[in-house]
């Protein structure tokens, strides 16, 4: 109950007074007939300079300036992905985002053990063979060369980027999979910058909190993409607590605000976040459906047809363990009952089939990852349009329940 009276939420009416009340009261809409601009702000608004606590997760290969600057421009915050962009490529990005948007943004990296620095490993040479059997069949499949070479690391670029997103006093640094060094929060703190976390466990939360971020985001099992650990776990069992019980402990936790990742696609699912103690969401499946995602659109429609339950997590498309949505990659792979290069290096071996699945538009050989939201996505739509419809019926729904 302490945490409930930091919601504020309403209409601003017309004449831009706003009208915000305390979720425990229950006055109806009626009291505020001339309903324009819903509002619903927690401390999170004030701390990142935004209108609505909701937050697009900087997707790999999804999220680039359009979304971001659709989300921020919309009043909630658009996060860039940096990862394995190039440091020229990624202040590029970063100056497109202010061309189309005056509002905060944020950049994500990710800072896993084995990517940041990439970790050297001595791979067995009858594993790599096993592994790029297998492969060589979805290969074949695809009509692309065969390969029994040992797979290269991911290239050494986040230490750049990071520079990069210092020097361009990015707005908020968010970091997924991994926990960035007290040197690290204060370097982007001298620039006035923000610094959000992502985590997966309770006992992670208390280590990146000794650091000193500014926000940290509990991400449940529920989520699309990599479960964010900095190390990997044995299976896909561990660091898999749903999104609810993780927030709520998670705000028990720490005396950092915190935001919940996780299965939320809506209204509803932002005010249950609220409800657990979170300031806002941040919401990664369903922006990846929109018009302004880079996700292509054989994609977008897998996630509009798949449901909940078609979901998986598994460490065969780079290493860590992420959830996608099953296809014939998944299936074929599993059921090879095979080993899994080190993370970064299974990404290594695989990468030119997913490249070659992506030209070809063929949803068979590519890592859908998605969230287990999924089942209430049924359009393509603007991000804009999310935000609003959010905020909407996150306020309609606290005023009139
Ligand atoms: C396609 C996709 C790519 C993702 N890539 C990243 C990433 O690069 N960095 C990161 O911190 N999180 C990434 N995530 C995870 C999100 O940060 C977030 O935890 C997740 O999307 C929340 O769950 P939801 O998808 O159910 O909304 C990704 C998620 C998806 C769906």
């Amino acid at each position: 109950m302490k945490r409930r009276k930091f919601i504020q939420l309403g209409y601003s009416s017309l004449m831009g007074v706003p009208a915000a009340l305390s979720l425990r009261s229950h006055h109806r809409t009626a009291k505020y007939p001339i309903m324009k601009k819903p509002k619903l702000e927690t401390p999170l608004c004030d701390l990142l300079g935004i209108q609505y606590p909701v937050i697009q997760a900087g997707m790999g290969d999804v999220a680039g300036p359009e979304l971001v600057a659709a989300v921020s421009n919309a009043g909630g915050l658009g996060i860039l992905t940096g990862t394995m962009l190039p440091p020229d490529i990624l202040r590029e990005r970063i100056g497109k985002i202010r061309e189309l948007t005056d509002k905060p943004f944020g950049v994500n990296l990710l800072l896993h053990r084995d990517l940041y620095p990439p970790a050297e490993h001595d791979l067995d040479t009858a594993v790599v063979q096993q592994v790029q059997g297998v492969l060589n069949g979805f290969r074949h499949e695809l009509g692309i060369p065969a390969s029994n070479l040992e797979p290269s690391g991911v290239p050494p670029l986040i230490q750049s980027d990071f520079d990069v997103i210092v020097e361009e006093s990015v707005p908020v640094f968010s970091v997924g999979l991994g926990n960035p060094s007290g040197e690290m929060v204060a370097a982007c703190h001298q620039k006035g910058m923000k610094v959000m976390v992502m985590v997966s466990t309770v006992e992670d939360a208390l280590a990146v909190a000794a650091n000193r971020p500014d926000v940290i985001v509990a991400q449940g099992s529920e989520a699309g993409g990599h479960r964010s650990t900095w190390e990997k776990k044995p299976t896909n069992e561990f660091a898999a607590i749903g999104t609810l019980p993780l927030t709520a402990a998670i705000v028990e936790a720490v005396k950092i605000p915190v935001v919940a990742a996780g299965g939320i696609v809506n209204g509803k699912g932002l005010m249950a976040a609220l409800m657990l103690g979170a300031q806002g969401a941040l919401i990664g499946t369903r922006f990846v459906v929109t018009h302004e995602s880079m996700a292509p659109d054989f994609y977008k429609q897998k996630i509009l047809a798949a449901s909940s339950d078609q979901t998986t997590v598994t460490d065969i498309f780079t290493g860590m363990f992420a959830r996608v949505i099953r296809n014939r990659f998944t299936r074929l792979y599993a059921g090879k009952n095979i080993p899994v290069l080190p993370p970064g290096r299974q990404y290594g071996v695989s990468m030119d089939i997913q490249e070659a699945a992506g030209l070809q538009r063929n949803p068979d050989f590519f890592a859908l990852y998605a969230g287990q939201g999924l089942d209430l996505i049924q359009e393509i739509k603007s991000a804009g349009d999310i935000v609003k419809e959010i905020i909407a019926e996150a306020v309609n729904y606290g005023m009139t329940k």
